[in-house]
């Protein structure tokens, strides 16, 4: 079975390319680490490759790279998906730093990127802006969640962290309470991209950031229930929601089954759970606002 380890860089199609490298570089605090004419490779100040910017006809999602283990062979990754039915295709030197990828199209066709080894495409780069320390995770709104959680567990060894009843899973791929989340909307596409920053200090520092650049919250400061992150969530020009988050669960031994422990914990141990969504979910913060909310429509 392919096991993914962690998730690489997701790829957005936008109509106005310059605008979100604008975004990006200057208010995400990304690095523009190459351009081209319709393409941007936009790296974290640590030099990993986070984001692909296409210029096109939408604001969308389209693909998602991850990586499986490095000893891993090609043919193997290529073996594993036939055995599940998804037919593969390689990619020669798709982008800096990854000179070979597997590409298959998962139920709702983004196009899943798998690669072995990645080069950074700089070396603690100078940013501006608020200067993450990583891509975390990308939530997807689409009609039947159970769905994707079965194609994510049996095609990429993804496992499930958490449900908030039947309507949203949260999925690990390594220590991280979740990298891949699914939510039942009425229109399938991106419901948001979510980068760790290293403390809360600087999630303040983000909020002060956003408010010097009249760039609204639409939810939070706040701490979660599922995955208990820190968390804060604006708008970008292309109009899909970006989270900032710190402290989120890691589960550092799988073989134990719960959470590293945390004072702010309900449960202890921590275990993977169904969250009723009656009761208040979030440890602490106000509910979301219609912005956010407007997201699954
Ligand atoms: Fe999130």
């Amino acid at each position: 079975m392919i096991k993914v380890t962690r998730i690489g860089h997701a790829t957005f199609e936008t109509p106005d390319l310059q605008r979100a490298i604008d975004y990006y570089t200057q208010v995400t605090g990304l690095v523009l680490a190459q351009r081209e004419k319709n393409r941007a490779f936009l790296a974290t100040k640590l030099g990993d490759l986070v984001v692909q910017l296409e210029q096109g006809s939408q604001s969308r999602c389209a693909r998602i790279s991850f990586q499986v283990a490095p000893e891993t062979e090609f043919d193997s990754i290529r073996r594993g998906l036939e055995r599940q039915g998804v037919h593969g295709q390689t990619r020669n030197d798709p982008c800096p730093g990854i000179s070979r990828m597997m590409t298959f199209e998962d139920p709702k066709g983004t196009l899943l990127e798998l690669f072995t080894t990645a080069e950074p495409v700089g070396k603690n780069l100078p940013a501006v802006g608020i200067g993450p320390l990583k891509l975390g995770h990308l939530a997807f709104c689409v009609d039947d969640p159970k769905s994707f959680a079965d194609f994510y567990g049996r095609v990429l060894g993804f496992r499930v962290s958490d449900w908030i009843e039947d309507w949203f899973v949260f999925m690990r791929c390594g220590p991280d309470h979740h990298t891949v989340n699914f939510v039942r909307g009425k229109s399938t596409k991106i419901h948001h991209i979510a980068f760790e920053l290293k403390d809360w200090a600087q999630v303040q520092v983000a909020c002060d950031f956003l408010g010097q650049k009249n760039i609204s919250i639409i939810w939070g400061p706040g701490r979660h229930g599922p995955g208990h992150n820190i968390f804060t969530y604006h708008r970008n020009p292309d109009d899909h929601i970006v989270e900032l988050f710190t402290e989120l669960d890691k589960m550092m031994d799988e073989s134990l089954g719960y959470f590293d422990p945390r004072p702010w914990h309900r449960d202890r141990p921590q275990v993977p759970k169904v969250w009723d969504s009656k009761s208040p979910r979030d440890i602490w913060g106000l509910p979301p606002s219609r912005d956010y909310l407007r997201q699954r429509d």
